[in-house]
């Protein structure tokens, strides 16, 4: 079990919109606070992918169990996203998942392929190609609302972030058939065909939509919409191809009152669009530094990141230096969820997260 979370914040000021919340309520934490722009009792903390291969004890339960077998069994989702909480002291679970498990809830053949990602067997190339993608319903995913609830129990006060790809990141494994570089087939179908794209990202944008309030209805405290691969594209593609799907699956949640996460890689160029799209906090690599992001962001969001996951492998020195400057910047911010640039690379020694969580607690303790 997690330690509960102490907050000195908590009881002086119930958060503003949840109801009455219990002081130490999940809805009451640093991570929630944070990602309202409330005033916090220190950093909050958590990483990208701190549930997986850099844990050992990650390594032994899932041994001999497939990715999406292990997405699909509710004891397994539970302790893979547990271990990160009860090792490093982090502020927030997130579910272990993948972003392609609701489509393979409502029927696509497609497969996580050890080292290499999502492999699609039948790519989105044409209208035909569209019927694999029926709308999710909670009947599709009921493992992920037992999951949920059972986690939401054994967090008590920490709170746990549920998660969804975004429609052009969802696009792009669809259309690619596996992952990609150069992203040339989903750019090809957004140009050439913009009116199919406009019905297949509206299809993901459902799915996606649907999947974070699966999660947010079973108890989840925040949802992070991953938008990992919309770096490849410029403010006009975005604005024009992109933007609005992601706003209606951001949109599915807004009635339920969490905060929403909105993250993407090298989107720099994108930060405010990301927020205006319907987003409480923003997501931000390690490419453009905080004191910029908020700059670009102004006042009504907070922000997310944005340590470089591969400092995690430099001298502790040169880590320390660099933790202490990114929680010094995140002051600037309406809020700061201390958090990397993108994931938990696997070889990374786990250690050093527990050691830089203990250091943001510790230099930014209010
Ligand atoms: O701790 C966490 O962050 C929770 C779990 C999580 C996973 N995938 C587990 C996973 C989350 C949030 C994701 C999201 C995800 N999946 C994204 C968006 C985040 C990002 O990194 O940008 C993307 C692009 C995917 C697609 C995907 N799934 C990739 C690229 C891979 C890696 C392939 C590999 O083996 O290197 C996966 C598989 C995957 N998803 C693993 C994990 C722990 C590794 C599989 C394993 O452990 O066997």
């Amino acid at each position: 079990m997690p330690t509960p979370a102490t907050s000195p914040a908590s009881s002086a000021a119930p958060a503003a919109s949840s109801g009455p919340a219990e002081p130490h309520a999940p809805g009451d934490s640093d991570l929630v606070r944070a990602a309202r722009r409330q005033p916090v009792s220190r950093t909050p903390v958590w990483f990208m992918r701190q549930a997986g291969r850099s844990l050992p004890e990650y390594r032994a339960v899932r041994e001999g169990i497939p990715m999406l077998e292990s997405c699909m069994r509710p004891d397994l989702i539970t302790e893979i996203t547990l271990q990160p909480v009860r090792r490093h002291d982090v502020d927030a679970a997130i579910f272990f998942s993948d972003i392609v498990v609701p489509l393979k809830a409502i029927g696509v053949d497609l497969d996580i392929v050890p080292g290499v990602g999502p492999v699609v067997a039948r790519p989105v190339r044409a209208a035909k190609d569209l019927d694999q993608l029926i709308d999710l319903t909670p009947e599709h995913v009921p493992y992920i609302t037992e999951a949920v609830r059972q986690l939401v129990t054994e967090l008590g006060p920490t709170p746990l972030i549920g998660f969804a790809g975004a429609p052009f990141t969802l696009a792009s494994y669809l259309v690619e058939g596996g992952p990609s570089k150069n992203h040339e087939h989903t750019k090809a179908l957004m140009h050439g065909d913009p009116q199919l794209w406009d019905a297949l990202c509206a299809r993901l944008a459902q799915i996606s939509g649907a999947f974070l309030r699966v999660q947010a209805e079973a108890g989840a405290s925040a949802v992070q919409l991953f938008d990992s691969w919309v770096g490849a594209l410029s403010r006009a593609d975005y604005t024009r191809h992109v933007q609005r799907h992601s706003a209606t699956a951001l949109a599915a949640v807004k009635d339920l009152d969490v905060p929403r996460i909105h993250f993407g890689v090298g989107t720099g160029e994108l930060l405010r669009l990301m927020g205006e799209a319907g987003a409480d906090v923003v997501g931000v690599d390690y490419r453009v530094s905080l004191t910029d992001a908020v700059e670009r962001l102004g006042p009504d969001y907070a922000v997310q990141g944005n340590l470089d996951p591969a400092l995690l492998f430099a001298p502790w020195d040169a880590l320390e230096r660099r933790v202490r400057e990114i929680v010094e910047e995140g002051k600037q911010a309406p809020g700061h969820i201390f958090n990397l640039g993108h994931g938990v690379l696997p070889s990374v020694d786990p250690d050093v997260l527990t050691r830089v969580t203990a250091l943001v607690h510790e230099v930014s303790a209010r």
